[in-house]
């Protein structure tokens, strides 16, 4: 039973929800995650000028995903930082690579599942998600979000990401604001729930 976990992050947002969706996976008996990054593609000066290079380096060890080993996973569950509402490009041209496992129907069956970083609160974290959840179902995807049973996104004593679309964290204008216990607890809830469903189909 494989999960992989495929995600781009550009300060480490995403990196920190990444490393808590898998925890959450690797609480179901037998589901074996592995952590991917998808291929930057902004140049090295561009990156420099966003002051993303230093930060990059604090998950450089990722490896980085070939998008041939999507289809060995039985569920793959998807980070992305939203860009203008929607994932980001490096996300985008990995998914635009797939087209010969869309032909093959590779992907078909398969659980897939979102989660989001954006710097405010209502700056597209759902929309991210749910544009997302449209290039999985072209694939043939089983797409699986938070339920409500993950509590945590019921709250508003605090601010908070996550919604039943997936987990999300708020990263601040400045990427200033850290993933909060809240937003980790729901990356994991939804990871373990993922390798829950994949448990129940695979079993
Ligand atoms: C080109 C660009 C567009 C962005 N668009 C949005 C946006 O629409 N809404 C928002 O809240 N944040 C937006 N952001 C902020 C990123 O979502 C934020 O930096 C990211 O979630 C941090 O996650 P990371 O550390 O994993 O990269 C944008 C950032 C860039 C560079």
């Amino acid at each position: 039973m494989k999960v992989l976990v495929v995600y781009y992050s550009m300060y480490g947002h995403t990196h920190h929800m990444a490393e808590a969706v898998a925890e959450g996976a690797k609480e179901v008996d037998g589901a074996e995650v592995e952590m991917r990054r998808v291929p930057e593609t902004l140049p090295e000066g561009v990156l420099r000028r966003m002051r993303a290079l230093e930060a990059q380096k604090a998950f450089a060890h990722i490896p980085i995903c070939g998008v041939d080993e999507l289809a060995s996973a039985d569920a793959i569950i998807f980070g992305t930082p939203t860009r203008f509402g929607n994932m980001c490009g490096q996300m985008r041209q990995f998914l635009d690579a797939t087209g010969q496992l869309w032909a093959k129907g590779a992907l078909v069956g398969k659980v897939g599942s979102v989660f989001a970083s954006s710097a405010t609160q209502h700056g597209g974290q759902e929309s991210t998600i749910l544009s997302f959840h449209i290039t999985l179902l072209h694939h043939g995807m089983i797409v699986v979000g938070l339920p409500y049973r993950f509590q945590g996104q019921m709250r508003i004593d605090e601010v908070t990401g996550g919604s039943p679309y997936g987990a999300s964290t708020i990263a601040g204008g400045e990427g200033e604001r850290q993933p909060s216990e809240n937003e980790l607890a729901a990356a994991r809830f939804q990871g373990k729930h993922v390798a829950m469903i994949v448990y129940k189909l695979t079993k």
